[in-house]
């Protein structure tokens, strides 16, 4: 992989969660990998008081790998910065433009609260900061609807262009997902089958164990469907379903994603009680309520987990379900995909079609990646008996390099300008087109949110939303373990 130039990186929220867990590390790998550029500065951004040294004693106790080289911290910390502005105040980012070179590119991360976006972005202008080749990358979520969603692009567009707007959803920028569109699009293999006469049905799940951990305020106004669906299953959904685009340049995948978000079936009223389920996860002896949790309100409705049906009106999936489910404290981490084939027109053996399981092919991303084809193989011995087999992909055995983490690509892909992995404006708000209709009707129809114990699947409505087309969640059956259950 190719170094990025020569840059400024100036992280507001600096001193934040995410920049400690997720952009810090990902700018200190990329560093210890040789990708950055020599003179490349990273300066973070907070309200509180402090220094640079203070700011790198801080960030030397939690961020080097125990493992590397100190010489490795040692060339990296004096790359870093820090600016302690109010980010409201117009007149405080002179502190921060009497630190930046002229002459090269700047990104600016704003891992902060949006309702932050339209203050920095006002800051910049008025201290002329934002100049043709500055790029802005902003975090999920983009509002909490369509409407919030719009005016916060309407901020960021008064000062940005479209093509310098880096819009993350980190899950994109994950080796899985890459997996996928070279799965896709690298084989001839799949392409014939990839549509509404050969695929039965299509399954994403992505399952936490975690609860909502200390994000209580934040989770309790935003809920599963907002947080995962809105941006990362929509996303995975999109890249599954979308038409080959004539090439990886960024608007051309991202006219096709656009064109399968713009083509889901609207979810009216009636419909949402059928098409979806909205769970919250109860205690136990060891595991707090999300009602007991931290910032969360005693009688929340908010959902943890979502389950729900989307159908893709175009002529590739007309007729199609797609079901999307992700929840927190379910009975184990896993993120997977799984499409399965129609049944085989009829049996020619003793077993009845029935009896004949249908291909499936199952993309599991977290926690490790692996692809695995179910098909149908004589048992050995006499008789015809056929019996389920498994052929199976594990990339960390085939690929045996080092994965890079969804972070390290999107920050390094900022910094060379390339936008394929980011979501553009237009798909964003398709996205809360679809969702939009199910929030506002689960506010109004009579369907509460149902309970589920931690460490299970979820609520139960979502077994039977699955029974009523004959059929039940695949996924998190291990690839070894072939029997319906
Ligand atoms: C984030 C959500 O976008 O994705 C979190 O806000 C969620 O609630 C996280 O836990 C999951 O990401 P990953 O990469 O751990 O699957």
């Amino acid at each position: 992989m190719n170094g990025s130039p020569d840059t400024d990186f100036i992280l507001f929220g600096g001193t934040g969660d995410l920049a400690r867990r997720k952009l810090l590390p990902a700018l200190l790998s990329l560093h210890s990998q040789g990708l950055l550029g020599p003179h490349t500065r990273i300066f973070s951004v907070a309200h509180s008081p402090g220094d640079d040294d203070a700011y790198r004693r801080s960030l030397s106790q939690t961020l080097p790998h125990p493992d590397s080289p100190p010489d490795v911290w040692t060339a990296f910390e004096k790359r870093l910065h820090y600016v302690s502005l109010d980010a409201r105040q117009p007149a405080a980012f002179a502190a921060l433009a009497s630190r930046l070179t002229t002459g090269r590119p700047r990104v600016f991360y704003l891992s902060t609260a949006p309702s932050l976006f339209a203050a920095i972005c006002k800051g910049l202008h008025t201290h002329d900061l934002i100049r043709p080749d500055s790029r802005i990358a902003v975090e999920k979520p983009l509002g909490h609807d369509l409407g919030s969603s719009q005016a916060i692009n309407n901020e960021i567009g008064g000062y940005f262009q479209e093509q310098q707007i880096y819009r993350v959803d980190h899950y994109l920028g994950k080796e899985s997902v890459q997996n996928l569109l070279a799965l896709r699009f690298g084989n001839v293999l799949l392409e014939p089958l990839w549509r509404r006469e050969w695929v039965r049905d299509v399954q994403i799940t992505v399952a936490e164990q975690e609860g909502i951990g200390t994000r209580g305020n934040f989770y309790d106004n935003t809920g599963a469907l907002r947080d995962m669906v809105q941006s990362h299953l929509l996303q995975l959904l999109a890249i599954l379903a979308m038409e080959p685009p004539p090439s990886t340049q960024a608007d051309a995948v991202r006219d096709e994603k656009l064109k399968v978000l713009a083509a889901l079936e609207p979810l009216q009223d009636s419909a949402v009680l059928t098409h979806t389920v909205r769970g919250q996860y109860l205690g136990d002896t060891t595991q707090t309520a999300y009602r007991d949790e931290a910032g969360v309100r005693p009688a929340s409705p908010v959902e943890t987990y979502v389950a729900l049906t989307a159908r893709i009106n175009n002529w590739r999936w007309a007729g199609v379900p797609f079901f999307l489910r992700t929840g927190k404290r379910l009975s184990r981490r896993l993120a997977e995909i799984v499409v399965t084939f129609r049944d085989v027109p009829t049996s020619i053996f003793d077993t009845p079609v029935a009896g004949l399981q249908a291909n499936r092919l199952v993309i599991r991303m977290q926690p490790q990646e692996t692809m695995t084809l179910h098909l149908m193989a004589k048992s050995a011995g006499d008789g015809m008996r056929l019996q389920p087999v498994a052929l199976n992909l594990d990339y960390a055995k085939s690929f045996q390099h080092r994965q890079q983490d969804a972070y390290e690509r999107l920050i390094s892909d900022i910094l060379k300008g390339k936008l394929t992995l980011f979501v553009r404006r237009d798909e964003q708000e398709a996205a809360w087109r679809w969702v939009e209709p199910i929030l506002h009707a689960w506010n109004h129809i009579d369907q509460p949110v149902q309970p589920y114990a931690s460490g299970s699947w979820g609520p139960a409505a979502a077994e039977a939303m699955l029974a009523r087309h004959g059929l039940y969640w695949h996924t998190g059956l291990d690839p070894e373990t072939l029997t319906t259950p």
